[in-house]
């Protein structure tokens, strides 16, 4: 019990924390819009998506989503009206391409999925007079200078394959399309955030931002481009001067300067045993990525402390010194637990780390901190929220919200709503349905968001603009 204390006081984030975080996140998502190169600030990319979806593009566009855990080809029909069908197939990433050292193996592998997505949906063949605007949806840091460009910035969630990091990432994926004689063009690179936002604003014009809370964590919004310094020279000089932009915010990398959020050990060291020490700091403590090994830290922590699993195996103490041996859905599952006996939790022992004997006492330990551990990533993930609301004035808006941790993660969505009535002091009485900002399930965000903005630039280019 005062072991569980402990750790409760150590990742528990007062009302009063939260405030501090969402100031100085005004102050940085401000700053990255000034300049953005600060490793220490938020980079707030530009995504030259300049206008609001209205609901009526219409065209059939490809999708390539490539971002999380999966990887997703979509064929979209816009139909206008804010209708629209998709058609999808998925595909694992293969085992090891997150580290691969050969990137051929990465773009070939998206072009792979791409013919295999054309040859399924055309059995009679390929159809030769016709190409396919692509929007390339990809889910990393990325410098655009136009809308169906993007130089990676620096990889994130874990990834780790040279020779891509301040590379155009459009012509390393249009070689291996080309090479297999694939009709397709890429018209649009776009971030999971920015797919989220548009993807809902097709259907919902109270949608003001996507988020993704899944293996990594990250917002977008529009600004107006009078409040976007850094692009001043990019724009033609008659641009009205609230025309809209949209930003990917990559507020993934928010207080890499270790000002405001309070640290604990176990983050300490998920941050230096990291292929990118100093880098993300708000996302490895918020992500999908990063919750199991912050569970495996606080349990490891426990066993050397003589508290817990004295009587274990060596095997599980072994594995539970193996970084990533336990991953997000560990925890879901084990929250999910409402038995007495917490036979779930016993039983996800077994099953994940083949710890068939976890006493009650472990049971009930590693379901309290996988409840401390997701309230905080609630609690902490809703700051960026809060501080793109505060500083664009929105008072009444839908928050489109995808990922992992937000759709499988037990009592997350009701914990976000409970960080934002506490920032904006709405009292915990007030039901969530009524809250002034809501975070809502996004509509398919990468596959519509990437053909709704794809529609957009399109229209766009053939306007000459
Ligand atoms: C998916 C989106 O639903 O969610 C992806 O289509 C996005 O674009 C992903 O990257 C994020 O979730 P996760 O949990 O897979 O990281
Ligand atoms: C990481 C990526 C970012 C993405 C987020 C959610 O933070 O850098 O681009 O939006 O994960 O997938």
């Amino acid at each position: 019990d005062k072991s569980i204390k402990k750790v409760q006081a150590e990742f528990w984030l007062p009302t009063e924390t939260l405030d501090k975080i969402v100031e100085y996140f005004i102050e940085e998502l401000e700053r990255g819009l000034v300049d953005g190169t600060d490793p220490l600030g938020i980079p707030m990319n530009l995504a030259w998506v300049m206008e609001y979806p209205t609901g009526d593009e219409t065209g059939d566009y490809l999708a390539l989503d490539f971002g999380g855990t999966n990887l997703r080809v979509v064929m979209v029909h816009l139909l206008g009206g804010k209708k629209l069908e998709t058609e999808q197939s998925f595909y694992r990433l293969p085992h090891g391409m997150r580290t691969t050292k050969d990137r051929n193996e990465l773009f070939e592998f998206m072009a792979e999925c791409l013919e295999k997505f054309l040859i399924e949906k055309h059995p009679s063949g390929i159809p030769e007079n016709k190409t396919f605007p692509l929007g390339f949806t990809f889910s990393y840091p990325a410098t655009q200078s136009r809308i169906d460009a993007g130089v990676l910035q620096r990889w994130t969630k874990g990834f780790d394959i040279p020779g891509v990091e301040g590379e155009d990432v459009v012509p390393l994926l249009m070689e291996k399309v080309n090479n297999r004689n694939l009709p397709i063009k890429v018209v649009a690179l776009i971030n999971d955030t920015c797919g989220a936002l548009v993807a809902s604003r097709y259907v919902d014009p109270l949608t003001e931002m996507g988020c993704i809370f899944g293996t990594g964590v990250n917002g977008s919004y529009y600004e107006t481009v009078n409040a976007i310094k850094k692009v001043k020279g990019q724009l033609p000089a008659d641009i009205p001067e609230d025309s809209p932009m949209l930003i990917n915010c990559e507020y993934g990398s928010f207080d890499n300067a270790h000002k405001v959020i309070p640290r604990t050990k176990y983050d300490l060291k998920i941050d230096a045993d990291s292929p990118r020490p100093g880098q993300q700091t708000f996302e490895k403590m918020t992500a999908g990525f990063y919750l199991g090994d912050l569970m495996r830290l606080v349990l490891l922590d426990q066993y050397k402390n003589g508290l817990l699993f004295q009587e274990a195996d060596s095997k599980l103490i072994k594995l539970l010194e193996t970084e990533n041996c336990i991953d997000t859905s560990f925890l879901s599952l084990i929250e999910s637990d409402e038995s007495e006996d917490l036979s779930l939790v016993k039983k996800t022992f077994a099953d994940a780390l083949h710890y068939e004997d976890a006493t009650s006492d472990e049971c009930y330990f590693a379901k309290e901190v996988a409840e401390i551990i997701g309230t905080r990533a609630a609690r902490l993930s809703i700051c960026g929220i809060s501080a793109a609301c505060k500083k664009r004035g929105y008072k009444n808006c839908h928050v489109a919200a995808d990922g992992a941790v937000y759709l499988k993660y037990p009592n997350f969505p009701e914990r976000a709503a409970e960080g934002l009535a506490d920032v904006f002091r709405w009292g915990r009485d007030l039901p969530y349905d009524q809250h002034p900002i809501k975070i809502v399930k996004a509509q398919d965000g990468s596959g519509v968001g990437a053909a709704v903005i794809a529609a957009l630039s399109h229209k766009r280019q053939l306007q000459g603009l």
